[in-house]
């Protein structure tokens, strides 16, 4: 295991954080485990495409998985992938492998482990649907859990506290490869179209019927900017930090918007990404 110091700045797509006291980096599944049993406290790390970290000094150790957790199985039409895999990378090999079923992840960053925990994907479609099996870890061992056994819904799965997200077996279908790379490119076209620069993706879930980007913009809130954190003008469901945005920037921001939206329609945002520190 390699443990070092280092920042949220470096770990995060948002690019702003404090120092972080311990990143763990495990390099094996009899390391985590003993990890897990030992750790009072801890935080999980995927891919930092969905993570703020606080200003202040983050000193709860955060756990991320290394190679050894960064595998792809093939087995017939069942795909068995460590959570440390990019996302991309799983999607780029069940086309390559002629397997249908998770085009709609096309432009998602982040690791397999991180899209599981928040069931990531499209607003009516999520990675969840395809899973038949997940691995976790806790202080008791790794556990290998069916589906059903686990309560998921749009950007939400109900992992156990003090648990982690090893791998997961992916049930796809067989399908033509060139329809697969179509498919994929059209996914692509619509994510070309959001913003460039340091995000966490979405900021807020939509609302049931409804799409917080929309909300946020009929609030006329595209270009609302608190210290170097801006709602994007060209998506408003996106806080774009122009380099030196604080975590602090980007919290006032939120409850601007929230606020904001609240007054207009009734309605109560809730974030998407995670605060953590
Ligand atoms: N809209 C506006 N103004 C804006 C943004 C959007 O009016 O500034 C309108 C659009 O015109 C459209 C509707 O809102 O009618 C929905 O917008 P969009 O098609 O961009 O989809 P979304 O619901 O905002 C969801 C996911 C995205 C994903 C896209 C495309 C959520 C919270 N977001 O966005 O996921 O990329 O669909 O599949 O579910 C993410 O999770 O980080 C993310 C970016």
């Amino acid at each position: 295991m390699k443990i070092r110091a280092t920042d949220g700045k470096s770990l995060t797509s948002m690019h702003c954080g404090g120092a972080i006291a311990q990143l763990m980096e495990v390099e094996s599944l009899p390391e985590l485990i003993d990890l897990v049993g030992r750790l009072p406290d801890f935080h999980v790390l995927g891919g930092g495409t969905n993570t703020i970290f606080a200003d202040a000094p983050t000193t709860t150790p955060v756990i991320k998985l290394g190679q050894a957790f960064d595998y792809l199985r093939l087995e017939g039409d069942r795909l068995y992938a460590g959570a440390a895999c990019q996302l991309h990378a799983v999607l780029m090999f069940c086309r390559d492998s002629g397997l249908s079923g998770i085009e709609f992840l096309t432009g998602i960053p982040g690791t397999l482990g991180g899209a599981l925990w928040m069931n990531a994907g499209t607003g009516d479609k999520g990675i969840m649907d395809v899973v038949e099996t997940i691995d976790l870890v806790d202080a008791q061992g790794q556990h290998i859990i069916a589906r059903a056994g686990i309560q998921a819904g749009y950007r939400r799965a109900e992992i156990p506290p003090r648990t982690i997200i090893t791998g997961a077996c992916l049930h796809l279908r067989p399908g033509d490869k060139d329809a697969i790379a179509a498919h994929i490119n059209r996914y692509l076209e619509r994510r070309r179209a959001q913003p460039k620069g340091y995000s966490s993706g979405c900021i807020f879930k939509n609302p049931l019927g409804t799409s917080a980007g929309m909300l946020i913009d009929q609030a006329g809130l595209k270009g609302t900017r608190i210290g170097e954190a801006y709602v994007s003008e060209t998506h408003a469901n996106f806080i774009i930090n122009t380099g030196g945005a604080t975590c602090a920037d980007i919290q006032a921001l939120i409850a601007r918007i929230k606020a904001e939206v609240k007054a207009r329609f009734g309605i109560d945002l809730e974030e998407e990404v995670r605060f953590l520190g």
